[in-house]
């Protein structure tokens, strides 16, 4: 696309734009070309295919929700409370935690649930690629702050044999679209979790304190049957001996739980195994695959 056609579409100055592209293109989201002798058009990278927002790896909805006035508005309040102020950085900006902001906020409640459903397309597509034996066996799983419930269609499509349920905040649940294996059910994990031969937990844990988690995977302990049963932990590990791609990926995610979650933390192995401990788990495998999610399985 030419200066002159992405102007007249975004119906904006020339000369700025011009600045934009050239700042866009140094940094490889959009690549310039000479389109004829006389003219210099712009075209796509890889790296601009992942912000449009029909890909099938869109990470559109997540880049929308991070530089939503809401979230970036705890960032202002991060070092006061790493200086010592009590007050957690979102609920110093917002009053409330960021699931209660959502349970009155719809409009941000979407901007999160679809955030979340795009990293979720990508890391199940992970598991199930780098660990597909974790499902084996399952006839029922319970996806558990599943979200909208990608997670779980996709784990469902791929394992059409498990009836899965989508176990969620009751304001999250009563909008998640229908899907043929996916129960939605709502409730809240700190009183009760359905029952099913396996729980899955993805991104959950990371939100919250050790004594939240203890509490939340003491829920899920009693949701499965404690001879055959298992609790699926889709995770970052962070302080990995071992350089990977994503090391720099679990580190940035920490600092988002910092500003983002009441005291929610990535974990090193080492802290994993307190909390699996503390909650009544007697063991646990770690299995790294192409993401920056690790596949946890952690056994009554
Ligand atoms: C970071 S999101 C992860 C969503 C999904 N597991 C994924 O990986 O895409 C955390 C989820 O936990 C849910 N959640 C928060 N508090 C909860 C509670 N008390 N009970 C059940 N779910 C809860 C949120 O609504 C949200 O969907």
């Amino acid at each position: 696309m030419t200066l002159d056609d992405l102007a007249s579409e975004l119906k904006c100055s020339q000369s700025t734009l011009y600045r934009i592209m050239r700042f866009l293109i140094h940094y490889k989201v959009f690549q310039g070309k000479p389109i004829s002798e006389t003219t210099f058009g712009y075209t796509q990278t890889p790296l601009s295919r992942l912000l449009t927002s029909n890909g099938k790896h869109s990470m559109a909805d997540l880049v929308l929700l991070e530089s939503s006035s809401v979230m970036l508005a705890p960032w202002h309040k991060l070092s006061a409370w790493v200086l010592g102020n009590e007050e957690l950085p979102f609920e110093a900006a917002h009053g409330v935690d960021v699931w209660r902001f959502c349970a009155e906020n719809p409009g941000h409640s979407k901007l999160i649930n679809d955030a979340m459903a795009c990293d979720a397309r990508i890391g199940v597509e992970a598991v199930i690629k780098g660990c597909p034996k974790v499902f084996e066996g399952l006839r029922t799983l319970v996806d558990v702050g599943g979200g909208d419930g990608t997670a779980l269609r996709l784990i469902v499509g791929a394992y059409p044999w498990i009836k899965g349920i989508n176990f969620d905040l009751p304001h999250v649940v009563s909008v998640a679209p229908e899907s043929e294996g996916v129960e939605h059910v709502g409730g809240s994990m700190f009183d009760n979790v359905p029952k099913a031969d396996a729980v899955y937990l993805m991104k959950v844990l990371h939100d919250w304190a050790d004594d939240d988690c203890i509490t939340i995977l003491r829920k899920c302990r009693k949701a499965i049957p404690q001879d055959t049963g298992k609790v699926i932990i889709v995770e970052a590990v962070v302080g990995r001996e071992e350089d990977h791609e994503f090391k720099g990926v679990g580190l940035l995610l920490d600092m988002v739980m910092m500003a983002h979650t009441s005291k929610g933390k990535e974990r090193t192995s080492k802290e994993w195994s307190y909390v699996f401990h503390e909650a009544g788990f007697t063991r646990f495998t770690i299995k790294h695959i192409r993401s920056y999610h690790s596949v946890i399985e952690i056994y009554p």
